[in-house]
């Protein structure tokens, strides 16, 4: 039998950096995002008798499938996740997997949240632990155990919490609300489509190593809190202000840890101050927020849409955009890839 499911990707509001385990992929701090409709992965498994290995495709949109080998952090994890969700199903046959994303590899958008989504899914169902899925607190679990903090965050639409429950060695997603809440925007500013030199798993590590680490733990509570009230009350100033904080205090951290990581480039820089000024001379509400990497998310109402999109596009620097909606979360659908 095949399995075929869909996964969003999600852009963060409150960042989640830093872990408090590496084994477990607990985080240091509960994380807030926004699932969105965009950048999807749609992943189909089907169990095969025959096969003496597992076999892994993926397919960015405008490229040739490319077959997935062991060999760099990111198929090790996912490779580890499919024996570990066999073994747990006391199964023994391997897989075939194919993995289509529709939004370029060089969008310089982490595909990991949507990838590591859909495969957890995938191989939960035809492994034979549907309910796993079903109870999205459980898949969001196990979808944690695969390193990408992200992803987990993706098991539910709208806006989404990680929370940690350190007492229990445990962290889940929940939803705060779902999709259809908020006409909230995310607009992705894409100025530099490379590859990130660090990846996050890496800056986890390091970011113990900033002096100014446990000062940004110590805010999070309080800036957790907030957060939740702002989404709940549609209040955009309020959002989109801890959304600027959070972000700027994350890069803080990277770019003091040691060896320190400077994600922003001097586009990025540019961008953050017209969102600003855009603000402050014209009224024009929108907020930005910057993940591991150059590229700016920008934060802004359904309403003012094409204005800001028409701003943006005028900037030298930015190559293009990716507009995203509030999306549902991971879902079966019936059409399968092969
Ligand atoms: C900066 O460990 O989830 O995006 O698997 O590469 O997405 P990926 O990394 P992960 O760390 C995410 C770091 C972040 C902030 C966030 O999404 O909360």
């Amino acid at each position: 039998m095949k399995t075929t499911v869909v996964s969003p990707a999600n852009i963060a509001f409150i960042k989640y950096w830093g872990r408090s385990d590496h084994k477990l992929f607990l985080p240091r701090n509960n994380s807030i995002s926004m699932t969105i409709d965009g950048c999807l992965t749609t992943t189909t498994a089907e169990i095969l008798d025959d096969l003496d290995k597992d076999i892994v495709e993926v397919q960015y949109y405008g490229r040739k499938p490319v077959k997935i080998d062991s060999k760099s952090r990111k198929s090790k994890a996912l490779f580890e996740q499919i024996a570990r969700i066999r073994k747990d199903s006391k199964r023994k046959e391997k897989v075939k997997i194919e993995s289509v994303n529709n939004f370029p590899s060089d969008a310089g958008i982490a595909a990991s949240a949507s990838s590591f989504s859909a495969l957890t899914a995938a191989l939960l169902v035809v492994y034979g632990q549907h309910e796993k899925f079903e109870n999205k607190r459980e898949f969001s679990r196990q979808v944690r155990l695969c390193g990408s903090g992200s992803a987990v965050r993706s098991c539910y639409g709208g806006f989404v919490e990680f929370a940690l429950n350190i007492k229990k060695n445990d962290a889940y997603a929940r939803q705060l609300s779902d999709e259809n809440h908020w006409d909230l925007l995310d607009i992705v500013v894409v100025v530099d489509p490379g590859k990130k030199k660090y990846s996050s798993s890496h800056g986890h590590e390091l970011a113990d190593t900033s002096p100014y680490f446990e000062t940004r733990i110590s805010e999070m509570n309080k800036r957790i809190r907030e957060t939740k009230k702002a989404i709940k009350n549609k209040d955009l100033e309020k959002l989109g202000t801890l959304i600027e904080q959070d972000s700027t205090s994350m890069h803080a951290i990277m770019m003091t840890s040691k060896p320190p990581i400077y994600y922003w480039n001097g586009a990025s820089m540019k961008i953050m101050q017209e969102i600003i000024r855009w603000r402050e001379e014209d009224n024009l509400l929108s907020y930005f927020t910057l993940d591991a990497g150059p590229n700016v998310h920008v934060i802004c109402e359904a309403k003012d849409k094409n204005k800001i999109v028409r701003r943006l596009k005028r900037i030298e620097e930015v190559q293009f955009t990716i507009v995203n909606k509030p999306s549902e979360g991971t879902r079966i659908i019936n059409k399968h890839l092969f």
